[in-house]
């Protein structure tokens, strides 16, 4: 026996579809054993996958940009892997690739699935393997795809990023920053907050779980006199990853021609009643203003270049990058709630197994 069939390959599975917040119970444990693989396949080792707020929108039935993951099927999941077995001549074995990896210990890939799955070579001269995942990797091409191309902040404007300390959100502050704006992030806590003014040099950062609450409902207020406070021109650009009443705070705060991007909505994806549309959205009626979405996957052909652009910002100091490192497969189904409840600080990546 090869040392490769010997290999178990632990996997987790959607077993049933959440409704709010998803529990250990809407996951089956699995394994499969790995074979050799045929003409043009590989098998990869998964060393790092990352957990993604949209993982929650890719367990729910319906139409959205990309198809729900089936029931019974492993879970979606991008990685960064090792190539441990290879019949194709694009990949070596010691190969370091990242792509569509799933949460499971092993990706088997036949030759007609090299393209679906995703996978690339990765240089790990340019950034760590959980930088791939964060600045180099899908979060960073979301923040700089959408503030750079959607945002087009100019020197001098103000720019406003929710999820501020996030993976999305450092990336954004931080390109906003080199590109001269002045920066004001809304983040959950204190911590979250210090970090992103002291480390990545915002402006100011608003601590949104500050304001006031009654019944477990928040005021908003926070936000409301922090967007007074720290932005006393207005917002010219708003980067939203969490929608909501954050959302429908800043729109009252925008100038003449702002830009709004919509990334994502975060406060809104374990609702079990109907998603909290923008009240204020007559805002961009006033003021002549744009709301736009962005999906990261339409950018793909100019990944290089932003890839190429802030690994020279992480070399020179311009650009810092922080992951929150959870380690073990089997933590997935607890590690992924981390998103949801804030108590990841950094791009939140599960470490499956040591290089
Ligand atoms: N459109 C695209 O192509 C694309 C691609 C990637 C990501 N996204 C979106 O970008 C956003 C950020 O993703 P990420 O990967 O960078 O996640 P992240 O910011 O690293 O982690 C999620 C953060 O969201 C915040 N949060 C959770 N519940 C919240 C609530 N009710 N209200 C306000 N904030 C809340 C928490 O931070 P606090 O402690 O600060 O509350 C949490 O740490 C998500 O909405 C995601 O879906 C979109």
């Amino acid at each position: 026996m090869s040392t490769l069939t010997s290999l178990v390959n632990h996997q987790i599975r959607l077993a049933a579809r959440p409704v709010g917040l998803p529990t250990r119970e809407g996951w089956s444990f699995t394994e499969e054993s790995i074979t050799e693989p045929q003409d043009g396949g590989v098998v990869v080792k998964t060393l790092s996958l990352s957990l993604d707020p949209a993982m929650r929108g890719w367990m729910n039935e319906g139409k959205s940009y990309i198809p729900p993951v089936g029931i019974g099927e492993v879970m979606r999941a991008g990685g960064v892997g090792r190539i441990i077995a290879s019949k194709n001549t694009n990949f070596a074995v010691g190969d370091y690739v990242s792509g569509g990896l799933g949460v499971q210990e092993y990706l088997q890939v036949p030759v007609d699935q090299i393209k679906r799955s995703g996978l690339v070579k990765i240089d790990l001269s340019i950034g760590s393997v959980n930088q791939w995942l964060n600045v180099l990797g899908m979060p960073g091409m979301t923040g700089y795809f959408g503030l750079m191309d959607v945002g087009q902040p100019k020197e001098g404007e103000t720019v406003v990023v929710s999820g501020a300390a996030g993976a999305v959100g450092q990336t954004v502050g931080q390109m906003a920053k080199i590109k001269g704006c002045r920066v004001v992030g809304i983040a959950g806590g204190k911590a979250k907050c210090d970090w992103v003014v002291n480390e990545l040099g915002f402006d100011a950062c608003i601590d949104y779980k500050a304001s006031p609450t009654t019944a477990g409902v928040s005021s908003g207020s926070a936000v409301k006199e922090g967007l007074k406070e720290h932005c006393p021109k207005g917002v010219d650009v708003y980067f939203d990853n969490v929608g909501g009443e954050i959302l429908d705070t800043v729109l009252t705060r925008i100038n003449m021609k702002a830009r709004i991007i919509i990334c994502g909505a975060i406060s809104q994806y374990n609702n079990t009643t109907a998603v909290q549309g923008p009240k204020n959205y007559l805002s961009l009626l006033v003021n002549r203003a744009r709301m736009e979405g962005i999906v990261v996957f339409d950018y793909a052909s100019r990944y290089h270049l932003a890839v190429a652009e802030m690994a020279g910002y992480l070399k020179d100091g311009r650009m810092k990058s922080k992951e929150d490192v959870v380690v073990g497969l089997k933590t997935f189904p607890e590690t992924l709630i981390n998103l949801f409840n804030g108590s990841n600080f950094g791009k939140l990546v599960l470490q499956v197994a040591e290089d």
